[in-house]
């Protein structure tokens, strides 16, 4: 890694045009988002394509998702551009959307992973949108953490997960939204959500006026391997390494119970009350089993919790806990990306 930078603004332009003379270079530039930070390579090279995916360790048929600066974009990358793609655009674009579209013919099966369709999404974030538009090209990013972890939402973050393997770092703070971006298919009659984020399925709906439905990436969760390669439904995609259970604040407590009578370390993501309850409970014996920092009191707001959600299961994570339990979020549709992402967080645990 050649640098890491100041967040934001105060990331010069020469170094941006530096990281975008890296992309076309083929080499690999870490750069934040709204949501999480991307691991990008050129979108058009099939060697920056090749170096992207050894870095991350992930399998050649998963596709990428193609960042672009502006709509005007989208019919370079994808053969048609359905009505309903250009007003969910101007719905939420530049923002945490990504589209997924019938491919043009030219983009590669790199991107696609060999399928007929492309990822393709407009981010906020400016020093994101600096970079594509300096480097004037499509810029493919998938989450830059290894295959299989936490997405990163720091630069620090980034560093610690793929060290000297990326080229730069483009340091611009915190992702404000802090989860991956919601995926939605036009390919079918109706749209699809195929992975939910804070852009909400209802506001989805009131811009198409129509029905649209979540999923099936959860539901096929455990068969998409073969055919619908979309490695965010992998149930384990986005697992801390600790053993994590999710439950409800009664069962987290029984097993918070059972964990400290046998001496265990364990961690706790749960709301103020149940942590309250737990203090209540047990007491001294609370605070003697378990470091404060192995604690943490869940904001009550879903996009304050998804702003966090990653870096307090990091942060958990790199205790050496036994076990990390986590409560479960509310039944409300704004919660729909958390409980996603915690459900893969907890799966093969
Ligand atoms: O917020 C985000 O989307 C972040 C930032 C960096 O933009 N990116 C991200 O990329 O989460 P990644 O690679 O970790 O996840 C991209 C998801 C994968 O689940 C992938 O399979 C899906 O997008 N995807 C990309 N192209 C697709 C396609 N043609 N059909 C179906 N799924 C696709
Ligand atoms: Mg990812």
């Amino acid at each position: 890694m050649s640098s890491q930078q100041a967040p934001d603004k105060q990331v010069p332009q020469q170094t941006v045009e530096a990281a975008a003379e890296l992309l076309r270079q083929g080499r690999l530039v870490a750069f934040p988002t709204e949501t999480v930070y991307g691991l990008g390579a050129d979108a058009s090279s099939e060697a920056a394509l090749k170096r992207l995916y050894q870095v991350k360790g992930r399998p050649t048929d998963h596709p990428v998702i193609v960042h672009l600066a502006d709509v005007s974009e989208l019919s370079k990358w994808a053969r048609t551009v359905p009505e309903a793609a250009l007003s969910l655009a101007r719905a939420f674009w530049p923002g945490p959307m990504t589209l997924i579209l019938p491919r043009a013919d030219h983009v590669l099966p790199q991107v696609t992973g060999g399928q007929d369709s492309v990822g393709l999404r407009i981010p906020s974030h400016p020093l994101a949108r600096r970079l594509i538009e300096t480097f004037g090209g499509g810029v493919a990013a998938p989450s830059a953490n290894r295959f299989g972890r936490l997405s990163p939402t720091t630069a620090a973050a980034v560093a610690e997960s793929l060290g000297d393997d990326v080229d730069m770092i483009l340091d611009g703070g915190p992702c404000s939204v802090g989860i991956e971006s919601t995926i939605i298919s036009l390919l079918g009659e109706q749209p699809v959500v195929l992975r939910p984020g804070m852009l909400q399925v209802k506001d989805i709906e009131s811009v198409l006026g129509c029905k649209v439905t979540l999923g099936p990436a959860k539901a096929q969760a455990e068969e998409v391997s073969a055919e619908v390669r979309v490695p965010g439904a992998l149930p384990s995609h986005y697992a801390p390494h600790t053993s994590t259970a999710v439950t409800d604040a009664e069962t987290l407590i029984e097993l918070f119970a059972e964990g400290m009578a046998i001496g265990r370390s364990q961690g706790v993501l749960a709301f103020a009350p149940t942590i309250e309850t737990m203090k209540t409970n047990f007491g001294s014996r609370f605070y003697t089993a378990m470091a404060t920092e192995a604690f943490i009191t869940a904001p009550a707001d879903a996009d304050e919790y998804a702003r966090k959600l990653y870096d307090s299961l990091r942060q958990l994570d790199s205790l050496a806990l036994h076990k990390i339990l986590v409560e479960a979020v509310p039944h409300g549709a704004e919660w729909d990306g958390v409980r996603d992402r915690l459900a893969r967080a907890s799966a093969g645990h």
